[in-house]
């Protein structure tokens, strides 16, 4: 792992590669290692890095019970400008893609393309901001394992391989406590940013797993039928973890996209 002060934090990252600047943006409540198949492969493509967002894998401690998706977007665009880019190739899961729409709202300079996957442009509904809440003060009171349990249905596809399941376990199980809660509040206040789709003028590539249950192909092709000029991929046989779950298939998406830009 590479490190680099960020603000008012130590952001780590993995990186792979040279030459033009890609960054990855993973999920709740994941690490940089979600992305750990599209670093090797595309390594012959891009200068590729991947984060753990604030609080999360080795990245400093949160000291605050609220991460806002515009304070990880803050970040990502520190941590460009820190790796000596202009901008660069963004791509993001889940929670990451709110941040990336965060990020496109605030620092569009940075971004020179978007991959946004397995995620969604509107806001959590009011049942929504009322189950993560409710789930963040069990989490604060009984720490996440009853959250693994429930988050290794949810994200992956029922036939899911075992290096998957074993990757995310791993990543959940290494998210502390602190960060669970705080990405929880930051996501239940996140703003809807669904009417920002249609100012993305920069190449886009929505993608999402056919069986992803949290975010489904319906929100995922409406959303790129908002966005001018952005293409649709749907992978079969995967859940809402696509990279871990597929990886080849994305890889392959991620390569004719970034190779026709
Ligand atoms: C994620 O994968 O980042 C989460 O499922 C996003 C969410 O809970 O909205």
């Amino acid at each position: 792992m590479q490190f680099m002060e960020i603000r008012d934090t130590t952001l780590a990252y993995q990186s792979r590669g040279e030459g033009d600047l890609a960054v990855f943006l993973h999920g709740f409540p994941l690490d940089h290692r979600l992305w750990l198949d599209q670093l090797d492969s595309l390594s012959d493509l891009r200068h590729n890095v991947a984060p753990d967002l604030r609080g999360s894998g080795s990245s400093d401690p949160l000291v605050s019970g609220l991460l806002a998706m515009e304070e990880i977007a803050d970040d990502v665009a520190e941590l460009i400008a820190g790796l000596d880019h202009q901008s660069a190739d963004v791509v993001s899961l889940s929670m990451g893609g709110y941040a990336a729409l965060a990020l496109w709202e605030r620092h569009p300079e940075r971004i020179r393309s978007l991959v946004l996957m397995d995620t969604r442009s509107g806001a959590d509904s009011e049942a929504g901001r009322a189950g993560r809440r409710e789930t963040a003060e069990r989490v604060a009171e009984e720490g996440s394992g009853f959250l693994t349990e429930n988050l290794m249905k949810a994200l992956l596809a029922p036939d899911a391989g075992l290096a998957a399941r074993i990757r995310l376990r791993s990543m959940i199980e290494g998210t502390a406590a602190e960060t669970i809660v705080a990405h929880l509040e930051g996501m239940a206040r996140r703003a809807d940013r669904t009417d920002l789709l249609s100012s993305i003028t920069v190449p886009t590539v929505v993608i999402v797993g056919e069986d992803d249950g949290l975010t489904p192909p319906d929100l995922a092709e409406h959303m790129a039928n908002l966005i001018p000029a952005a293409e649709l991929v749907v992978i079969p046989g995967a859940g809402h973890l696509t990279p871990i779950e597929t990886p080849e298939a994305v890889n392959k998406a991620l390569r004719e996209f970034w190779e026709k830009l």
